[in-house]
């Protein structure tokens, strides 16, 4: 979508897949959606280095409408947990430099089954920018699929018509069987392609076959304004060792996916922190060129992943599925991971091996964790003339 925004994938944090629909307070007072929940983690956000890193919209996913409209229709937020209403809530967001996003429903329900906008759209994007929102998720629940090619369209428009900057993130295309992504793209700036995302290997492993197997459709949609979803980020949650949750950033970075933290911030633990503040990946993931990778090689229940970035060099995640214990040499050579048979750099960009240079002709070999990634930026070597053959270091 055209619409200023997005130029490179989002970043933000999301509240679904780590608290889902909790609305018990009062067993759960840290944990359910919430203003105080939204407050914590946006000064959390500003205080410990997620928003310098690029993490700036915060966004309430479902959950947090009262089960009525208010007498002139308008949606009500949940008097208990919301108290000071969202447009108070957004002013407390941009006072810290972020973002504010929320979700709807294209249908008559949200998912969770709270009241839809179907039939309130006009109404209900005028309260959005009178909220001053900045994002808006608007899932498609409880809706006939076939009226989405044209439902989505309709609302993105009333939302441009307000003059307000709202990022659309449509998920449209995941309740279709043969979406019409030349559509999408042109109407929404992100787009869920594909099921739910849980807190298990099992969940991401799924997630990458899917995208990996679509690849050659989703690849040409993507780009500045418009990306693919494979859904949130769970790193620091219960369901990921630490380099599976290192697999996720590199394979989502690769992706050219949004960036979208759904976890709690206050308890996450160090080492899963530096995985999602990782600056090297975030480049790769935020790359000017936008152009999405590709799982260019399979083999030994091993996977290459490939992106090219813009000024000519390479992201190259090799991802080991295998379960059988030690770690798994790989030897591979540039055109397993259809890269030009060059001399490179190689930076590995978790930072545990020193960087090396790669020649055209070289064997690469590299040893990966059970269900765990090496992932490497492979940049070219500035030729003259032939100083590069003559010494290797000068690369
Ligand atoms: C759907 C979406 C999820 C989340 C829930 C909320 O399942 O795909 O991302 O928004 O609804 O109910």
């Amino acid at each position: 979508l055209d619409n200023g925004l997005a130029l490179t994938p989002p970043m933000g944090w999301l509240t679904w897949e780590r608290f889902r629909c909790i609305t018990d307070c009062k067993a759960y007072p840290q944990e359910c959606i919430s203003e105080a929940l939204i407050k914590r983690t946006a000064d959390i956000m500003v205080k410990e280095g997620y928003q310098a890193a690029g993490y700036n919209y915060i966004a309430i996913d479902d959950c947090w409408l009262e089960r009525e409209r208010d007498a002139n229709n308008r949606m009500v937020a949940d008097r208990h947990r919301f108290p000071s209403g969202m447009k108070a809530l957004a002013d407390y967001v941009h006072e810290r430099g972020l973002k504010f996003g929320i979700y709807q429903d294209y249908g008559t329900m949200t998912c969770a089954g709270y009241p839809g906008v179907l039939g309130y759209e006009e109404i209900d994007v005028k309260t959005f920018a009178e909220w001053d929102v900045d994002y808006i998720k608007l899932d498609g629940c409880y809706v006939d699929s076939t009226k989405m090619d044209t439902g989505y369209p309709a609302f993105g428009k009333l939302l441009n018509e307000t003059g307000r900057p709202m990022l659309y993130s449509c998920s449209w295309p995941a309740y279709q069987d043969k979406p019409n992504y030349d559509s999408i793209e042109r109407h929404c700036n992100l787009w869920r392609n594909w099921g739910d995302i849980d807190d298990s290997w099992t969940s991401v492993t799924s997630i990458m076959s899917w995208f990996a197997n679509n690849q050659d459709e989703l690849v040409k949609h993507a780009g500045p304004g418009h990306w693919n979803d494979p859904d949130m980020l769970i790193i620091g949650n219960f369901g990921l060792s630490l380099d599976q949750a290192r697999v996720q950033m590199a394979v989502w970075s690769v992706l050219a996916a949004p960036l979208l933290m759904s976890v709690d911030l206050a308890t996450i633990r160090p080492e899963f922190k530096e995985i999602l503040l990782n600056k090297d990946i975030i480049e790769v993931d935020q790359d000017p060129l936008g152009k999405q990778g590709l799982r260019v090689w399979t083999g030994s229940n091993c996977e290459i992943w490939t992106r090219e970035l813009f000024d000519g060099s390479y992201a190259i995640a090799f991802v080991n599925l295998r379960e059988d214990g030690a770690p798994y040499t790989l030897s591979v050579r540039a055109h397993h991971m259809k890269i030009p048979n060059q001399t490179y750099k190689v930076k590995d960009l978790y930072k545990e091996e020193e960087s090396r240079v790669f020649g055209a002709e070289d064997v690469f070999e590299t040893r990966i964790n059970p269900t765990g990634v090496r992932f490497y930026k492979f940049t070219k070597c500035v030729s003259h003339g032939r100083r590069i053959r003559a010494n290797k270091n000068h690369c």
